[in-house]
């Protein structure tokens, strides 16, 4: 099985590498579009476009090797996993949120990190008898059981977790349940440690049973590694309110006030702002590669930078940006050029051939992954400004955000 999954990682990454050649537009050459035409830029900015579909498209796949994988493991273990729980009986159940979130791209966890994951290697405890509605006269005993590794619980096939209030006695198959003395732990947390009570005679801490590792899981489930508890009769209990958690969507939690009653709730999506403004305040003459704006007006989500004038994508989205200039009497031609990942996008130019001035303002949008670097060129002729004046300036927001 580990072979299996080192062949895919490596022509995973393989694949990725043969998208773009260059893994970051920010290493390709400096200047190297300078004096030519400006079918030879937008041909470089195509090229750039057409590299960030490809990575996208790598991305997608990886994702759908990577579910395919952990269905592999979960059949593994189905072999593997009872003879060490001895005289429990594991079933097998279709992975929850089934056909519900194929369309759902993300890529946060390193392929390494997943192979360790507890969320992917796991056996699966599906005992109706462990439920909080059941009360049997049999009284079943977890200090009984070799635990070994992690579990996930289910009931009937369906994703269930362990109840964060006191359980009544003679509930889930057993004399005193055992429930989680602690909230669930939230995706960030990653694994944490949780104390488990059991109740017993009025006191629902009566067994203070040794406490457990838990994680919460992408999918909205959590693993469980289950210990022996202090004595018998203990076991842990499965909440049967919690069965809704396992239907709940990749962009929901599942939520009580109660701990009696769950729902799925969907989570606020909070967006990055990031706009920024700000403006040069003397004049400009002839090639200034990239010009300073020291005086910045609106920076928010900390793109911009004051010391050296350029803009840091800090997400991946589309951004718009804008950037001005006025022209006095010259009569020369005034270049200013906005640069993206050292190409050149959009130039604003102006040719004043009289005694007169003009103000010239162009704007541009694209897609942007995070870090690319933007900045505005001076390439030729005179641009004035003064320190009031707001007359060189240069400015973007991000508009909608790509996770
Ligand atoms: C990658 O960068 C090198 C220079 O470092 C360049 O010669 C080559 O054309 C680039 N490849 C692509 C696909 O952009
Ligand atoms: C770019 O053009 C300027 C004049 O427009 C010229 O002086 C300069 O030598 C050119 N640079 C290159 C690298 O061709
Ligand atoms: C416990 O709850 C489940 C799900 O609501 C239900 O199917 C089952 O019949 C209940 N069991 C008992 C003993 O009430
Ligand atoms: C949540 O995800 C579902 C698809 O899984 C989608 O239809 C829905 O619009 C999403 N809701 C929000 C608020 O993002």
């Amino acid at each position: 099985m580990v072979v299996f999954a080192l062949a895919v990682f490596v022509t995973l990454s393989s694949c990725s590498l043969g998208c773009s050649g260059n893994k970051t537009s920010a290493e390709l050459k400096m200047w190297s579009v300078e004096n030519q035409s400006v079918a030879v830029q937008l041909a470089a900015v195509f090229k750039e476009m057409e590299s960030l579909r490809c990575e996208q498209t790598t991305l997608q796949q990886q994702q759908q090797q990577q579910s395919a994988l952990t269905q592999m493991h979960m059949r593994k273990g189905q072999s593997g996993g009872q003879q060490e729980v001895g005289t429990h009986v594991l079933t097998y159940g279709p992975p929850d949120n089934e056909g519900e979130d194929d369309d759902d791209l993300y890529f946060s966890e390193e392929d390494s990190r997943r192979r360790g994951d507890p969320c992917f290697h796991y056996t699966v405890l599906d005992q109706a008898w462990r439920a909080t509605n059941t009360t049997t006269k049999s009284k079943m005993c977890d200090r009984n059981v070799r635990w070994k590794g992690w579990y996930r619980l289910f009931y009937r096939g369906r994703s269930i977790q362990m109840p964060e209030r006191c359980v009544p006695v003679d509930k889930c198959g057993t004399h005193s349940p055992l429930w989680l003395a602690g909230p669930h732990p939230k995706l960030r947390d990653g694994i944490v440690t949780r104390r488990v009570c059991g109740h017993w005679k009025k006191k629902c801490c009566a067994f203070q049973s040794t406490p457990i590792k838990v994680k919460k899981c992408r999918g909205n489930y959590f693993v469980y590694k289950f210990t022996q508890p202090s004595t018998c009769y203990l076991a842990y209990c499965a909440d049967i309110n919690t069965l809704v958690c396992g239907r709940c969507r990749r962009n929901q939690s599942c939520e009580s006030r109660d701990k009696i009653n769950w729902r799925c709730k969907t989570k606020r999506t909070r967006s990055r702002k990031v706009i920024f403004f700000a403006s040069f305040p003397g004049q400009i003459k002839g090639k200034v590669n990239q010009i300073k704006y020291s005086k910045v007006l609106v920076n928010v989500g900390r793109g911009f930078s004051r010391r050296s004038g350029k803009f840091r994508a800090p997400v991946k989205g589309i951004y718009q940006f804008f950037f001005s200039t006025q022209t006095a009497n010259t009569g020369q031609k005034t270049d200013l050029w906005l640069v993206i990942n050292n190409y050149w996008v959009a130039v604003s130019h102006t040719h004043v051939s009289r005694p007169s001035s003009v103000g010239s303002l162009s704007t541009y949008m694209t897609f942007l992954r995070k870090g690319a670097l933007v900045y505005v060129t001076h390439n030729c002729g005179r641009s004035w400004a003064n320190s009031a004046s707001t007359t060189i300036t240069f400015g973007g927001s991000l508009l909608a955000q790509y996770k």
